[in-house]
């Protein structure tokens, strides 16, 4: 269960409120409940006689998320994004006005030292957003060829030592099977050259990032979500997308191109701005897309 109240910062809150035309009386999906800020937000925009879906892999999400918007118009679902077509079945909706995606990783997750988010926690190496489901992270690095983990630490983190760090891996692992989160970045730290001057970020973000999209499946979540979404909105229903690195903002702009569902609203992405940026450190890699279902686009 989740004691603690929510640490995490929406990102882009008024933006994407805007982009999302919500008025009173709509119902909407927030597909990424997280700490529960977009949702209130939407919650009082819809008021008493609207309605929000909120949805999360993470079961501690949606704990906290219930108690802290309890008495709101809130209905709540553990489920992946990609599923809100089977959500909305369990509650007879048919159609909504609005889905907000804000998608990857929230600083309650990160701050939790039990599920492997951060580099300096003694808990299990695991990155599931839902601990349920699927395969933790020290499994896959303790089992997965080196080619394979090489591959996947390339592709999704765009880390350029990608096979340095998977040989050290697989060198490490013999002796000794990786376990903690700590343990892990210590180890892909070792496997990097120093760089002069220091890098800005820590030097496993990149694996971190790429072991957590392929554990979470990420991106064939947000493609499956992209194609789905437009037939559970009403014509002229928008969807708003915030993305944290460049392969998931690409599927968006993409996904938005198809101009016989969608007519873009952002030509280019809205990124924060510098009162933003000052407060909240995690708003500078944020892009926020947003399109609205065309009337011509036929969901069957
Ligand atoms: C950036 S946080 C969302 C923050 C939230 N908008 C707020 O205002 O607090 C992303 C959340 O999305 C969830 N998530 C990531 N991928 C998901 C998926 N495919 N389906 C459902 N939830 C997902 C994560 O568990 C995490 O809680």
């Amino acid at each position: 269960m989740a004691h603690h109240p929510s640490v995490h910062t929406s990102v882009l809150p008024a933006e994407a409120l805007a982009l999302l035309g919500v008025r009173a009386g709509m119902r909407v999906v927030d597909g990424t409940l997280g700490g529960g800020g977009h949702a209130r937000l939407l919650a009082h925009a819809v008021g008493p006689h609207g309605l929000v879906v909120a949805i999360d892999r993470d079961p501690a999400a949606i704990d906290r998320g219930a108690r802290a918007l309890a008495g709101l118009p809130v209905r709540f679902a553990q489920a992946n994004y990609r599923d809100i077509p089977e959500v909305l079945d369990a509650l007879s909706i048919d159609a909504v006005d609005a889905v907000l995606l804000d998608v990857g990783l929230s600083s309650d997750q990160l701050a939790d030292r039990d599920r492997g988010f951060s580099f300096d926690a003694d808990g299990p190496l695991d990155l599931r957003f839902d601990p349920t489901e699927g395969e933790p992270a020290w499994r896959i690095v303790n089992r997965m060829r080196p080619e394979s983990l090489a591959d996947i630490i390339f592709e999704f983190g765009e880390e350029r030592h990608s096979r340095r760090i998977a040989r050290k891996i697989a060198a490490v692992r013999e002796k000794q099977p990786v376990h903690s989160a700590r343990e892990f970045a210590r180890l892909v730290a070792s496997a990097i050259p120093r760089q002069h001057p220091p890098a800005r970020i820590h030097p496993a973000t990149r694996t971190f990032q790429a072991l957590r999209i392929a554990v979470n499946e990420e991106l064939k979540s947000l493609r499956i979500a992209l194609e789905r979404i437009p037939t559970r909105l009403v014509p002229g229903g928008r969807l708003a997308v915030i993305s944290f690195h460049s392969l998931e903002d690409r599927l968006v702009k993409q996904a938005f191109r198809n101009a016989q569902v969608w007519e873009c609203l952002t030509r280019s992405p809205v990124e924060a701005g510098p009162a933003e940026l000052a407060a909240n450190p995690r708003s500078r890699s944020a892009r926020l897309r947003a399109a609205r279902r065309t009337a011509a686009f036929s969901p069957g």
